[in-house]
Parts: structure tokens; sequence; C-alpha cells
């Protein structure tokens, strides 16, 4: 109710503006102890997944929090759970301004954002400082990248370096190699790349886990646009380097359903409805191949009930949103959870409720 009537004027001004006001805003009001009257009540759906419990199997994606530095006000929307970043392992300004660019029509967007973000040392620090929504059994992931300005032959140093400044404060870790913002990132889903990648990750986590004592599940999140002749290659892949899960998908470069539509022509990632269909394909071709080897988080345009579940019946276990959140408000969260519960998507195990395997 309250973003019903926010929307018309957080949507008159510039995109990124918006956004930032958006999230001054929710988080006065949440260090007000108000933040929860802007969220409908979301009742409870747990389920399992890499091994973690999650009050329900609604997230929030990555990029909406990229400094970890609003985790508990966003916590106050329902979500089961929150990633946060891209973190990369020093500070760095991101893409000049404007990079955010709202179709209205196309119910769209299209960053350009760049990592933006205040470096591994600050997201630590501010995951801390906050632990309302972790006390709440929420769950935690932290999404790790590299420097723009590193050479990509020097990529694994830098998911490394974040892999063990983020270790100890993550419940799971996400490696994004499919953001089209950073100059060649998404080449490290090629065969040989990704193998170099996740070896030298699996012997990092190693290490880590025996520091710590505990076994921090690993995510990969991976574009749209791969051709689906690959994608059950990487999915292979992923399993055999023993990574946790696998979130599909990122935002695209196409652009086919936007012609003639204002700001069609901006370079970035596209995400909203035009992505709905291909990430939901994306996820049934992974499902298909997988057999329940991985579980999938599924994401890109979930923009209603009906866009989670459809989500979940191609073979996720998980769901996030971001642009869905722009457009409809923090009702989607709720909407998400209650189409879940009665499509009967989360099957019940003799263990209590589970997340479906595809
Ligand atoms: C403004 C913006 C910034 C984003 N930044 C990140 C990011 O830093 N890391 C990441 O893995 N994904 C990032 N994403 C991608 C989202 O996490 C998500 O995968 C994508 O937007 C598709 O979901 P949606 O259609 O629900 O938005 C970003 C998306 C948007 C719109």
């Amino acid at each position: 109710m309250l973003y019903t009537l926010a929307r018309p004027v957080l949507f008159s001004l510039d995109a990124e503006l918006a956004h930032e006001l958006t999230l001054t805003a929710l988080q006065r009001g949440h260090d007000l102890g108000i933040a929860r009257w802007v969220a409908k009540h979301v009742s409870p759906l747990p389920v399992s997944v890499m091994g973690l419990n999650f009050p329900n199997p609604v997230g929030l994606a990555a990029g909406l929090d990229k400094t970890a530095a609003h985790i508990d006000a966003l916590g106050s929307l329902g979500f089961g759970f929150i990633e946060a970043g891209t973190v990369t392992p020093r500070p760095q300004p991101g893409h000049a301004k404007p990079r955010m660019f709202r179709l209205v029509q196309a119910q769209a967007l299209i960053n350009r954002m760049g990592f933006n973000n205040q470096g591994a040392d600050q997201f630590v620090d501010n995951v801390h400082q906050q632990r309302a929504f972790r006390d709440r059994g929420g769950i935690l992931g932290l999404n790790i990248g590299k420097n723009g300005d590193t050479p990509i032959e020097r990529a694994l140093e830098d998911y490394r370096t974040c892999l063990r400044r983020v270790y100890d404060a993550a419940d799971y870790v996400a490696v994004n190699v499919s953001s089209p913002n950073t100059k060649e990132l998404r080449s490290l889903q090629s065969a040989r790349q990704l193998d170099g990648l996740l070896t030298g990750l699996t012997d990092e986590r190693k290490r880590l886990e025996d520091r710590h004592e505990k076994r921090v599940p690993i995510a990969v999140k991976i574009a749209p646009d791969l051709a689906d002749e690959s994608i059950p290659e990487i999915a292979d892949q992923l399993v055999e380097h023993e990574m946790d899960a696998v979130i599909a998908t990122n935002t695209t470069l196409a652009r086919d359903q936007l012609r003639g539509q204002k700001y069609a022509d901006e370079s970035g990632g596209l995400s909203g409805k035009p992505l709905t269909e291909r990430a939901t394909q994306v996820v049934h071709l992974l499902a298909r191949h997988l057999r329940g080897a991985l579980p999938i988080i599924g994401v890109g345009g979930i923009m209603s009930g009906v866009d989670a579940v459809e989500k979940m019946q191609a073979g996720a276990s998980l769901v996030q949103l971001y642009t869905g959140l722009i457009y409809s408000g923090p009702q989607l969260v709720a909407e998400c959870v209650e189409a879940i519960r009665k499509s009967e998507c989360v099957a019940l195990s003799p263990r209590g409720p589970t997340s479906q395997r595809a």
C-alpha cells in the first residue's frame, strides 16, 4: 500500500537516485522500528538447501545491497535469504553515471553499475554490525567478484582474496562469473577458465574449512546468454568441483523484446520481465541435466507469485528477485511465498519440509 503511493514519486526520479532514497528510507524505518509495516507479514515456509535451513525459499538477489550495509533493514521485508554484494577485494567506484535505467513499458531495468562497492574489508565490517536478520533465522549469502582493473588472467587471486575475507561471515558464498559489466568476466564461464577458477577456489575452501572448522557452501552464478549446449558442461564442472549450488541467472545482453523503447540501446545487463522466460529455460536445462545432483537457485524476471512458482516447477529449490521488487514493491515477497506454498512445490519430507529437487 505504502509502496503504491511512493512508486510514482520514485519513478519520476533517476533510477539510481530512487534506489538510494528507498534504501535510506527503509534503513531509517528499520532503525525506528517501523520498517516491518512496509511489508506484508510473511508466514514461515521452511526449506533445507545446501545443508542450510531457510525460513522461506524467497531471497533477495545480489546487487541491491552491494555493501552489505542494509541486511537487517532488507530482512524486515520478509526474505528467507539475502545475497549481499558483489564485493571486490579493493573498493571501486563502478562506471560513470547514469548507469541504471528504468524501462517502464517492459517492466525492466538496464544496469551497467560495474561492481561499485566499498571493498571486502568494509563489506565484512558491515556484515558484523548487523545481527537481527540472522538471529531470526535468515540466511546470508555473500557474493564475490573481481576488481575491474585486475587482468582476467589473475581473476583467481581476487576471488581467493574475497573468499578468505568473507568466509567466516557468510552462510554461503556466491561466485559471480556472469556480470556483463566487468570486462571479460563472463569468459570465466568457458570450460578451461572455469576449471582453473573452481580448482583454485576448492583448494582455498579446504584450507578455510580446516582453519574455521566449518564448511561454507559455494554457489556459482551463471549468465542467461550461454549457449544451451554449454549449460550441461558447466553443470558437470560444478558437480565435479564439489560446488554446492548454481544460481541461474544474471542479467542478459539480449534486447529482442525492447525494440523502439526508451533506453533500449543503453549498454549493460537487462533484468525484469523480458528475462523471465530465458531464465526459467536455463533453470529447466540445468535441472534436466543435474537430476538433483546440485540445487538450483532460480532468478530472473520474477515479477509475480506465478513467476516464482514457474521457476520452482522448472527445478529451482530457491528463488531470488530484484527488479520485481522495484515494480511491485515489497508485498511481492509475501506473494511469492504464498504462491509457492499453494503450489506445493516445496514438498514435505520425513525430516520436515525440504525443497523439492528436479
Ligand atoms: C541494478 C542491478 C545491479 C545488479 N548487481 C549485481 C551484482 O552486483 N552481482 C550479481 O551477481 N548480480 C547483480 N545483479 C543481477 C541480479 O542479481 C539478478 O540476477 C538479475 O537482475 C535478474 O533478476 P531480476 O530480473 O529479478 O532482477 C544486478 C541487477 C540489477 C538490476
